[in-house]
Parts: C-alpha cells; sequence; structure tokens
C-alpha cells in the first residue's frame, strides 16, 4: 500500500488570491493540487474553466488533479489537457461513452480519472477499470465544499480497493469531499491512498500542519 496522498482543493481557497494559494499549499507539502471544475448543470455550482488553469499553472511544479463536474465533457477535455491538467477525472454518471473519453485522456498524454457519486454503485466502474490510473470516490454528492463526509461509502472504497487489485494494475483510489482526520483513517483503512481536502485545509491558518495531520492520520 501506498502512503496516502494530499491533495488539497483550491474550491475552498481565496479566490480572489488563487495563485498565492496554490503556491502556499505546494510549499506547505502538497503532493497534488485538486481543482473542482463546476458548470452549474452537472451540479449546482459554478466554478471556473480552462483559462484558470492555465493562469495558475505556473504557480507550482506539482500535479494539477482536475475533476470536471461538468456536462457535456468531452467537447472540453482537449482545452483542460492544453490548459495543464495532469489527471483527468469525469463522471461515469453522464458520460454514456466513458471509454471514449478515458482513452480520449490517455491519447493527450494525460492520467485517466474515473469519479463516482455515492449513490452510484462500484460495479459501475467495472468495465473502466483497464482504461483509469486514479479512482475518485465522492464521499459527499459533489458542488459545495464543507459537507460531511458519508460513510455509507466505506464498504464501496473496500470494494473498489478489491476490485482495483484484482486488475494486476497500479490504480490510485482517492476519496474527495468531507475528508479531516478523523474520516482520512476511515479511508485509508479501507483502501484509499489519495485524499482531497477543501476546507481541512484552506480553512486552517497553517497549511503545512494541516497537510501533515492529514497524512499522519492516514498512515497505514
Ligand atoms: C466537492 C468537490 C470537492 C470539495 C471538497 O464537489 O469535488 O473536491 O472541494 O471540499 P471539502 O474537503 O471541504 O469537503
Ligand atoms: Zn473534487
Amino acid at each position: 500500500l501506498h502512503s496516502p496522498l494530499i491533495a488539497p482543493s483550491i474550491l475552498s481557497a481565496d479566490f480572489a488570491r488563487m495563485g498565492e494559494e496554490v503556491a502556499a499549499v505546494s510549499h506547505a507539502g502538497a503532493d497534488w493540487l485538486h481543482l473542482d471544475v463546476m458548470d452549474g448543470h452537472f451540479v449546482p455550482n459554478m466554478t471556473f474553466g480552462p483559462g484558470m488553469i492555465a493562469a495558475l499553472r505556473p504557480y507550482t511544479d506539482k500535479p494539477f488533479d482536475v475533476h470536471l463536474m461538468i456536462d457535456p465533457t468531452d467537447p472540453f477535455i482537449e482545452a483542460f489537457a492544453n490548459a495543464g491538467a495532469d489527471h483527468i477525472h469525469v463522471h461515469i454518471e453522464n458520460n454514456a461513452h466513458v471509454h471514449r473519453s478515458l482513452q480520449h485522456i490517455r491519447a493527450l498524454g494525460k492520467k485517466p480519472g474515473i469519479a463516482i457519486c455515492p449513490a452510484t454503485p462500484p460495479e459501475a466502474l467495472q468495465y473502466v477499470l483497464d482504461l483509469v490510473d486514479i479512482i475518485l470516490v465522492m464521499t459527499v454528492n459533489p458542488g459545495f465544499g464543507g459537507q460531511k463526509f458519508l460513510e455509507s461509502q466505506l464498504p464501496k472504497i473496500r470494494t473498489l480497493r478489491r476490485m482495483a487489485d484484482a486488475t494486476g494494475r497500479d490504480i490510485r483510489i482517492g476519496v474527495d469531499g468531507g475528508v479531516d482526520v478523523h474520516t482520512a483513517r476511515l479511508a485509508t483503512e479501507a483502501g484509499a491512498d489519495m485524499m482531497v481536502a477543501g476546507t481541512s485545509v484552506y480553512g486552517r491558518k497553517d497549511y503545512e500542519s494541516a497537510i501533515m495531520a492529514l497524512r499522519e492520520a492516514g498512515r497505514p
């Protein structure tokens, strides 16, 4: 088992100082930067698009982990790749031809990830596991930071860990939503090895100790 990676979500950062906020968590020990793209249609909130991501790219060398909560997805994949995304997550729920989306991400030289909402069963990912490098298990209904971690998703993480290991490929499992020092522990015990954290990093004064605390809590 990997020691878990920490990916602060800039959704909870100060939007008026985003460049500095990205640089700050990067210096504070973040492994990846998690960027939540919302369109007001697939989810009931809006954030930013490829222009923002391109503008943030010079502020860190860390991988950009881009979570697309948009519908449709396919027409925008190339724009996010060109903007500097390293990993691109698409949702299983709204992409009927998701193999095409995932293959497109791979063909652009980026890591494909599949995101799965709380109500979607783990078996929905069975036929895409050979195409993904990361599974992003939503532990809240996507749209907003600061929601409560849904412990009902822990058995799903366990099932997906078994399914991912059975492929023989190296697949990371991330959890996204409501991650704090308590739920980080539950998630990693269930088999997660990446944690997105918005409020529990950007909501704290000291980003470095916040990231360290999450890393420590999730240590196998
Ligand atoms: C929710 C987003 C998350 C969000 C998590 O729709 O996908 O990445 O930023 O925020 P916290 O950690 O505050 O739950
Ligand atoms: Zn996210």
